[in-house]
């Protein structure tokens, strides 16, 4: 049984992460296009840094909950059966111990060097302008993917998608493309798909089956079911 979950920003809410549209949402009092776009970056490149620090700094400051916990207990039973699919830049399910991960819009702790186009494992504050390790060159952004740029690893996620049994979104409004499209081509491939949200999002109607309520008790009660 193959299975590809999807994750959003819902999955980390209860982790103390903020959710991008929803009331206390991490964009209130950030304009989309300053922090979140090339051409952001381009005219403000100090204040966008300083945006992502924060969020790279505020990791220390939150665990892994029960949602994370039981996807990364499935994969201990699945292995490469399973493959979590997160549109989230955090790395909580990570930290829960799931290892077959795609982080499709990229991570905060992972620096892209624009000068020798490495990417690479980052901690460290950016604002400050540090050098690559790799080439000493002073000229690293976060490496998230942001809009109007294309996300991490879609040949892959696609061929997943399209051997997949089952299919589960979790924690994600479906505002966003390619992710908000998964659940159409996994559906036309023969998938049994499956939301697991908060509320109903933007494109409940496309799934079989819709469970609403935390994801801590939603995610945790459906892997049980899946493994009794
Ligand atoms: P959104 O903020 O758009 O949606 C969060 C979803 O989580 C909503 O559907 C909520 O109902 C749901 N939710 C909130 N709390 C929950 C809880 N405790 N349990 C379960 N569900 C809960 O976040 P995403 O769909 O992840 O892109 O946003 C997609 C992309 O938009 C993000 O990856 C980001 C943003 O622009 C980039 O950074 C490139």
């Amino acid at each position: 049984m193959r299975i590809v979950v999807l994750t959003g920003a819902g999955i980390s809410a209860e982790s103390g992460v903020a959710t991008f549209r929803d009331a206390d949402g991490l964009w209130e009092g950030h304009n989309v296009a300053e922090v979140a776009t090339p051409e952001g970056f381009a005219a403000d490149p100090d204040l966008v840094q300083r945006f992502y620090d924060e969020r790279r700094a505020s990791l220390a400051t939150v665990e892994p909950n029960a949602a994370h916990r039981a996807l990364a207990d499935l994969e201990s039973r699945l292995g490469d059966d399973l493959l979590i699919v997160t549109q989230n830049v955090d790395d909580l399910h990570e930290r829960a111990g799931s290892r077959n991960v795609i982080h499709m819009h990229g991570e905060l702790r992972s620096a892209w060097c624009l000068a020798c186009d490495d990417r690479f494992p980052w901690d460290a504050p950016m604002a400050t302008n540090p050098q690559c390790p790799g080439c000493a060159v002073p000229n690293l952004r976060p490496d998230i993917v942001w809009f109007g740029e294309i996300p991490y690893r879609m040949e892959e996620i696609q061929t997943a998608l399209l051997a997949a049994d089952i299919f589960v979104a979790i924690g994600t409004s479906g505002e966003v493309y390619p992710a908000a499209g998964f659940v159409a081509l996994a559906a036309q491939a023969g998938a049994r798909t499956v939301e697991l949200n908060l509320n109903a999002s933007r494109i409940t109607s496309a799934f079989d089956e819709v469970h609403a309520g935390p994801a801590t008790e939603v995610v945790t009660n459906w892997v049980a079911g899946l493994v009794k």
